[in-house]
């Protein structure tokens, strides 16, 4: 998939912050955004605050859409405490990140659990963002593309396209580091994932990747700009509307 056939997508994942006060944030971003048609910009706020986001976001008219940080692998039932696709779905969720390394980490998530959570978010017709990323000692050991492929091949769902599906390149070494990853780097990794997705891929296209790890409005236009990257996953940098959006223009 060539940069020119879709346009770019620059997702905000606000991770565990955000209270009733972070609303303003969103008020100044929704206005700053209001022109935007060049790319697909994604706010992904805790789950406490998806409601009242949507809230505005459909009382604005606004462009921006609107993804959940997870969901659960089964449809409801007796699982205290956890969320499921339909309720997002239900609050005006149209895309949820899953298998993030946070998770994958800190709450032992295998890719299987991601597919299973890919699958029964498909069904509640919410977009995924499947999130993929070696860890420093795969990477200095030469195991990156390995580690990567076992991850995808594992995480991807039966029946993704295109249409349903974002895979997330996001190093581990570079998420909340003070530096991305190289261009270098990046380009031979999304280059080899998109490889691999058009063999995985029934229907022979591959999947919109972005990139994720340390992103901000200083090197966002030169990721943007390498060959098939298609978007960007923010963490730290979408906090703040003005810095979100230094983003989202750079590009
Ligand atoms: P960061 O986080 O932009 O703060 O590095 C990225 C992510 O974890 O998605």
């Amino acid at each position: 998939m060539s940069n020119e056939l879709i346009k770019p997508i620059i997702a905000g994942n606000w991770k565990m912050n955000g209270l009733e006060s972070s609303i303003d944030e969103l008020v100044k971003l929704i206005d700053l955004s209001s022109e935007i048609i060049e790319c697909d910009v994604i706010i992904i706020p805790p789950y406490t605050l998806l409601d009242r986001f949507n809230s505005l976001l459909r009382k604005d008219k606004s462009i921006l859409k609107l993804g959940a940080q997870d969901c659960h692998y089964m449809r409801s039932g007796s699982y205290t405490g956890s969320i499921s696709a339909e309720m997002v779905k239900d609050l005006g969720v149209q895309y949820v990140v899953l298998g993030h390394s946070e998770r994958r980490i800190q709450y032992h998530e295998t890719s299987e659990l991601v597919a299973k959570k890919a699958t029964i978010a498909h069904c509640s017709n919410l977009k995924t963002i499947i999130c993929v990323g070696e860890s420093l000692a795969d990477r200095n050991s030469g195991r990156h593309e390995e580690a990567i492929q076992h991850q995808l091949t594992d995480s991807l769902p039966k029946g993704f396209t295109n249409l349903n599906t974002i895979i997330a390149y996001e190093p581990i070494w570079a998420i909340g580091a003070n530096n991305s990853a190289s261009v270098v780097e990046i380009s031979q990794m999304h280059r080899f994932i998109s490889s691999l997705l058009l063999k995985y891929s029934k229907e022979n296209h591959t999947l919109p990747i972005i990139y994720g790890g340390s992103v901000t409005q200083y090197n966002a236009k030169d990721i943007i700009n390498i060959e098939f990257v298609n978007g960007l996953l923010v963490g730290g940098a979408s906090l703040k509307a003005d810095s979100f959006f230094g983003i989202i223009n750079s590009i």
